[in-house]
């Protein structure tokens, strides 16, 4: 039920720090350590690499994915598109473990991987939102998101809840492997879940800025670098969706390499800097764009910001920061479409799960 929300958009991206502190709970046992199934942490030491497959909103979740898995557990990581890897299977690892991304658990294409390497005999985890889905009962194991039922075409609380999960899996895994991480995963989470409500509390400043940058536009550009240019492909992805403004997430250093030929008097960018190794980097490719006219919108993390920045996201642990900065992309791309009158719930041309390959 949507309750006072106009929107289950809306009514989604609020409930996220309470998804959150779900997955939390889900995941801990009595003494406050993670807990997994035995066979699924067999599964990820077995593996020499993972194969994360899905699409859309979930494939941008498993970008994320990847920095958390190779930089905590070390296990290499290649994230597909799963229409693409169906007709176009990459060389696979001798011991390869394959992660089915997905909200639904429905999407056609990504079942048509899982049938497929499923005959090929290689072993499956798919991590969902929906416990009978097709994709969790043909998978050998699952691991759920907790984060309820989402009913906006426009996925929301199930990114976050994605990341979180492969976070959890991804620490879990350098445990078991003996890999000794410098901070406790379940407090940074704790952390991020407050950080989230500071950020769905500020909705009068999105909507505004949503107002100043977005209303009028033709396109849009996010950039970003590093762990920040995964949440700009996703921040891009929301506002077309639901606004129909087109909009591209760009690497903070490939846009000079061609798009910044599109740049315009008043175009608007907006540009994430929550990295502190490319925060002098991103702000150079800011300088590049503004310098030929775009109206350029910095959202930064506490610690790195500075004076002209129009937005600043609560400190959070750097490999999370994508939990938190995608939270006002979301609310940009729903004002955004409110303002423009379109149906935010259910955008033209699209239906909440793809079952058709
Ligand atoms: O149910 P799934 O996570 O497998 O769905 C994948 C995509 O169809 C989905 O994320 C789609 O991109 C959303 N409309 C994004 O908001």
């Amino acid at each position: 039920e949507k309750g006072t929300y106009a929107h289950y958009m809306l009514k989604e991206t609020d409930e996220q720090p309470f998804v959150i502190r779900n997955i939390i709970k889900e995941y801990q046992d009595e003494n406050n350590n993670l807990k997994l199934d035995a066979a699924i942490r067999e599964a990820m030491k077995k593996a020499d690499r993972i194969y994360i497959i899905a699409a859309g909103t979930s494939y941008h979740a498993g970008l994320v994915g990847k920095e958390l898995l190779e930089k905590l557990a070390n296990i290499p990581v290649e994230v597909h598109v799963a229409s693409e890897f169906s007709y176009n299977m990459p060389l696979l690892s001798e011991k390869p473990l394959f992660i089915f991304l997905s909200q639904s658990g429905e999407t056609a294409d990504s079942r048509a991987v899982l049938v497929k390497i499923k005959e090929m005999g290689h072993p499956a985890l798919t991590i969902t939102n929906v416990p009978g889905s097709t994709l969790s009962r043909e998978a050998d194991y699952t691991l759920h998101l907790y984060a309820g039922p989402e009913i906006a075409v426009a996925s929301t609380k199930a990114y976050t809840a994605q990341i979180a999960v492969l976070a959890i899996l991804a620490v879990d895994t350098a445990k078991e492997k003996g890999i000794e991480l410098s901070f406790d995963l379940i407090q940074e989470l704790a952390i991020v879940a407050n950080a989230m409500e500071v950020l769905t509390d500020q909705k009068e400043t999105m909507e505004e800025l949503a107002r100043d940058y977005l209303a009028t536009a033709r396109n849009a550009f996010f950039i970003g670098r590093s762990a920040d240019y995964n949440v700009c492909v996703e921040g891009a992805l929301k506002l077309k969706e639901v606004s129909y403004i087109q909009a591209e997430g760009f690497a903070g250093g490939e846009l000079k390499h061609g798009t910044i030929a599109l740049i315009e008097e008043g175009t608007p960018i907006i540009a994430l800097a929550t990295q502190e190794n490319v925060n002098y980097a991103i702000r150079s490719n800011v300088q590049e764009v503004v310098s030929r006219g775009a109206n350029a919108m910095v959202i930064s993390m506490k610690g790195l910001e500075q004076d002209t920045d129009a937005f600043v996201l609560p400190h959070v642990h750097e490999v999370l920061t994508p939990l938190v900065s995608v939270v006002p992309l979301q609310l940009l791309a729903y004002y955004a479409a409110l303002q423009l009158d379109r149906d935010v719930d259910k955008p033209r041309n699209l239906a909440k799960s793809v079952t058709v390959e």
